[in-house]
């Protein structure tokens, strides 16, 4: 076991507002693959301008439809692990504690997390390609008005939806500790987040298997995976 510098066991001890932002790292110990990882990434293995942009679906809807078919399956099967059990537990005693995910898997929730804001959407929900209403699947067409369902995740080139971006930034903002999971810190706006955390003082927490272009003077790095240490931090702040 790593020793902790004492100044962070002080920040988890002390920490009244903290927020825990997490990308797809966070879920890779469930089983669900991540974005970039070398050889196991989504991105290595399939071409995301083919598959994950508003002009694929528009070009060839049913390849999209059917991978988004196969990721749903691969998300169904997952179960949360120790790290997303011991956020929930962490919010059980810390009420002010917020998770920012990148994730479309539902995994924060299902581990009981209830503060949890969704910059990237859900894959398990649809939405109307045209009007944005949201529709239960297996439902084919908009019932507004008709236009093609798909699935309700932002796509390279598509913008956040604003109430979860402007929730995001307010919890930043408010942080006294932000702990920052699984992403590679490469997609905006959300790898803006942390960024904000450093640059205003407050002490980040970057846990990581990976180095990322995160850099600052209050950056606590831990190198290894989430569901090991994120047990290990919840405990602290909640002895
Ligand atoms: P992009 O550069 O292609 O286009 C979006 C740009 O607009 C980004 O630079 C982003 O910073 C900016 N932007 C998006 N929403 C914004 C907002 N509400 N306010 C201000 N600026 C905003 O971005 P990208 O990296 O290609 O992808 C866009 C988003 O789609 C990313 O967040 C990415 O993570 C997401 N995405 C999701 C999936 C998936 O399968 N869930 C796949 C690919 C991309
Ligand atoms: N624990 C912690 N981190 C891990 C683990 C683990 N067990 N396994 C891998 N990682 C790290 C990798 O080192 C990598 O830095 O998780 C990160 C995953 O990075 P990406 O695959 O780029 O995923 P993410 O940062 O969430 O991508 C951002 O891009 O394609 C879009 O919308 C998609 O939300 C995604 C966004």
């Amino acid at each position: 076991n790593v020793p902790l510098d004492t100044d962070l066991m002080e920040h988890l001890r002390g920490a009244r507002r903290p927020v825990v932002l997490t990308g797809a790292g966070m879920s890779a110990e469930s089983g669900v693959p991540t974005f970039r990882e070398a050889q196991s990434g989504l991105w290595a293995r399939f071409d995301p301008v083919e598959l994950a942009t508003p002009e694929a679906f528009e070009r060839h809807p049913q390849r999209v439809l059917d991978w988004y078919a196969w990721r749903r399956e691969q998300v169904a099967k997952a179960r949360p692990h120790a790290g997303h059990q011991a956020l929930a537990r962490w919010e059980a005693a810390c009420a002010a504690l917020v998770i920012v995910t990148q994730n479309v898997d539902g995994l924060h929730q299902r581990a009981g997390s209830r503060n949890v804001v969704e910059l990237h959407g859900r894959i398990d929900r649809d939405r109307c390609h045209h009007c944005g209403e949201r529709a239960e699947t297996p439902a084919r067409v908009c019932a507004q008005c008709g236009g093609p369902l798909r699935p309700d995740v932002v796509w390279f080139g598509e913008m956040l939806p604003e109430p979860a971006l402007r929730r995001a930034l307010g919890a930043v903002s408010e942080a006294d500790l932000v702990l920052s999971v699984g992403t590679s810190t490469l997609v905006q706006p959300a790898a803006s987040l942390p960024a904000e955390a450093l640059a205003a003082g407050v002490p980040v927490v970057e846990i990581n298997p990976e180095p990322t272009p995160l850099k600052g003077r209050t950056l606590y790095r831990l190198r290894g995976k989430a569901a090991e240490w994120l047990p290990r931090l919840v405990a602290i702040a909640c002895d």
